[in-house]
């Protein structure tokens, strides 16, 4: 069975190869109406860190005190063949290949807009990686939330971070990533907090519990794993990131997630919870919970798609034949898109259309 995910990324390249008729196509609403996911949480919670390992890639900067200052709008762009890279919306045509490179520029990004400074700003960095190994995702990295202003910075701050936060969290089709650090207080977490402010029933939340590596002996996290302690519609997720020893030493992504993995298995506490914690199994929820959403809108769309291929057939028609080269092309992506929407129906829609018509 081919993958939702993979069935729309088709989608989107078929309609690409429709050209202007693309454009004007269904495809841009679903795309628009896809989730975006962000991460919300205190200071040095771990939200870039996590971001990392749901991309698998070392690109974002980390570290102790204020690191993120301006968001980051990251679009994962799934691809075929082998390389991978990357590019920023204000450096168009330049391709990144080395990820070191990425990194450098988000702080160089940065600081071009607040200076070396600690301020913030909310005028966003967009960023976009072509992988084989993604899936397409919008994910946004944002500033910490933090109770005091610290040297450098204005006393407005903490508020500006805060309006800054919610503006991305209180829209709708946001997925919100709700990073609490395992070694603090989950009564004082400042994503929960943002979080049931802007999603009340939890519906669009997921807890992720970061630092279980660094909880206080004789103390563990399995009450708030089990969602005894805060309970959400989805599942907490425990993770256990790289530590700043880690980073220093240039640990990599493979080796951390190796660590991850035997953290949470060989550890008596979390063993019975080992199959649901950790970086990849996050990555693994979101892209289904992703495939859910898709699901739930591709009907939305059909009959806007249906409508650009009678627009198109006819066109067709009026160019009479032998179809023209640039003609047949679209012939092609019409042809492509009617067999992707035959598959969506049988392989994930239970086999019937909307209008109850079997496949
Ligand atoms: P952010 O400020 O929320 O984006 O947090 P970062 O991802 O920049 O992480 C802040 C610091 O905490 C870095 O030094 C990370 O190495 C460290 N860190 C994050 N998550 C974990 C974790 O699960 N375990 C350990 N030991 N350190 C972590
Ligand atoms: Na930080
Ligand atoms: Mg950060």
């Amino acid at each position: 069975m081919e993958s939702l995910i993979s069935l729309v990324n088709r989608l989107q390249r078929a309609c690409t190869a429709l050209g202007d008729h693309g454009e004007e196509s269904a495809l841009p609403t679903l795309w628009d109406s896809l989730p975006t996911i962000a991460v919300v949480g205190g200071q040095s919670s771990g939200k870039s860190s996590v971001l990392e390992s749901i991309v698998g890639k070392d690109f974002l900067p980390r570290g102790s005190g204020i690191v993120t200052r301006r968001p980051l709008v990251l679009q994962l762009h799934k691809i075929d063949g082998e390389r991978e890279y990357a590019e920023f919306m204000h450096l168009p045509r330049k391709r990144f290949t080395d990820f070191a490179l990425v990194r450098k520029e988000i702080q160089d990004e940065t600081d071009r807009e607040t200076g070396r400074t600690k301020q913030i700003s909310p005028v966003p960095i967009h960023l976009s990686i072509y992988s084989p190994n993604v899936v397409n995702l919008t994910l946004i990295d944002l500033p910490g939330l933090t109770k005091v202003a610290v040297e450098g910075q204005p006393d407005s701050v903490v508020a500006e971070i805060e309006n800054m936060v919610r503006s991305y969290i209180e829209k709708p089709n946001c997925i919100i990533l709700a990073i609490s650090p395992a070694n603090q207080d989950l009564a004082t977490s400042d994503a929960i907090k943002m979080s049931r402010e802007v999603d009340p029933k939890g519906e669009r939340t997921f807890g992720v519990l970061t630092k279980i590596d660094l909880m206080d002996k004789g103390t563990d996290a399995v009450d708030i794993l089990e969602g005894k302690s805060y309970r959400l519609q989805y599942p907490w997720i425990g993770i256990v990131n790289r530590s700043q020893a880690d980073i220093n030493k240039n640990v990599d992504m493979i080796a951390a997630r190796r660590r991850e993995r035997e953290y949470f298995a060989n550890t008596p506490e979390y063993k019975h919870l080992a199959h649901r914690m950790g970086s990849e199994h996050l990555g693994k929820i979101l892209s289904k919970h992703l495939e859910q959403v898709i699901k739930s809108r591709i009907p939305g769309i059909q009959s806007l798609i249906n409508k650009t291929i009678a627009e198109l057939e006819g066109e067709l028609n009026r160019l009479g034949k032998p179809i023209a080269a640039d003609a047949g092309g679209k012939l092609y992506a019409i042809v492509e898109i009617c067999r992707i929407f035959d598959q969506i129906y049988k392989e994930h829609l239970d086999g019937v259309r909307p209008g109850g018509e079997k496949v």
